[in-house]
């Protein structure tokens, strides 16, 4: 199916959910997880973004988490992310959910976000339960802490942990009444984000996928790009 045929159901519809990945920071200077030069080839996720490892070393979990702030710090929104700004402002409804951590999509200016992974630039008290932004970077102290003295961990969820709650719930009730279902720079292999795709499909969305390569959801996709989001996005929203 071509870019076109797509182009003119996401101008039809009056309903769209996207749902985001690395890919789409990609261009942004943003390492990915996956693939050629992601970070889980040089690191392994379960000593740095799941709970036991925070709680084995806080300090090298926090490091890595540090040294992530300072790449993302230096990024701005690229044409991907301004193409789904615009997208919000036509479309009567629409939903933006992300896998990504990175806060690039509010910098964009998109207005509502639903972050399942969480976000970089918040920080949680493991002992009082508070939460709070901050974008010092680097910061100066690791591992940072709470105003109550508890150990502070990055706003983000881990491996085997739950998702914000009622988020998901929000994310599959948009998904249900979407018209078109856009999957940008995400493998589509962490669950339960990757879900969306087969319930986009089931409850009748028009499934368009953009991705520099083929992944397992390409083929149930109704139309499938291969490109640079930060090219085909703008050429779809234009
Ligand atoms: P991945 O790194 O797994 O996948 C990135 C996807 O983006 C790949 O399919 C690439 O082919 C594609 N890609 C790369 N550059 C692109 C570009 N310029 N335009 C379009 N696509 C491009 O990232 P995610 O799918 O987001 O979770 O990973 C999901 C989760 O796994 C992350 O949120 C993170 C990670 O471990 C946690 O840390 C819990």
């Amino acid at each position: 199916m071509s870019l076109e045929q797509a182009r003119e159901w996401l101008q039809a519809a009056g309903s769209v959910v996207a749902l985001t990945g690395a890919g789409i920071s990609a261009e942004s200077g943003i390492p990915t997880f996956r693939g050629d030069g992601g970070l889980w080839q040089n690191y392994r996720a379960e000593d740095l973004a799941t709970p036991q490892a925070f709680a084995r070393d806080p300090r090298l979990v926090w490091e890595w988490y540090n040294w992530r702030r300072e790449i993302i710090a230096q990024a701005k929104p690229n044409p991907g992310h301004a193409a789904l700004v615009r997208l919000e402002i036509a479309k009567p409804r629409f939903t933006l959910v992300t896998q990504n951590v990175d806060g690039l999509h509010d910098l964009a200016g998109s207005g509502r976000v639903l972050k399942l992974h969480g976000d970089i630039w918040r920080m949680r008290c493991t002992q009082c339960g508070s939460n709070w932004p901050d974008r010092r970077v680097p910061l100066p102290k690791l591992p940072p802490h709470c105003a109550c003295g508890g150990l502070a961990r990055p706003g983000v969820v881990w491996f085997g942990e739950a998702l914000p709650e009622g988020m998901m719930q929000e994310a599959e009730h948009a998904v249900r009444e979407a018209e078109v279902f856009l999957v940008v720079g995400t493998s589509a292999v962490v669950y339960p984000a990757a879900s969306l795709i087969p319930l986009a499909r089931q409850s009748g969305a028009r499934v368009v996928e953009i991705n520099v390569e083929a992944t397992p959801y390409s083929e149930i996709a109704h139309c499938s790009l291969q490109g640079p989001a930060g090219e085909i996005l703008p050429q779809l929203i234009p």
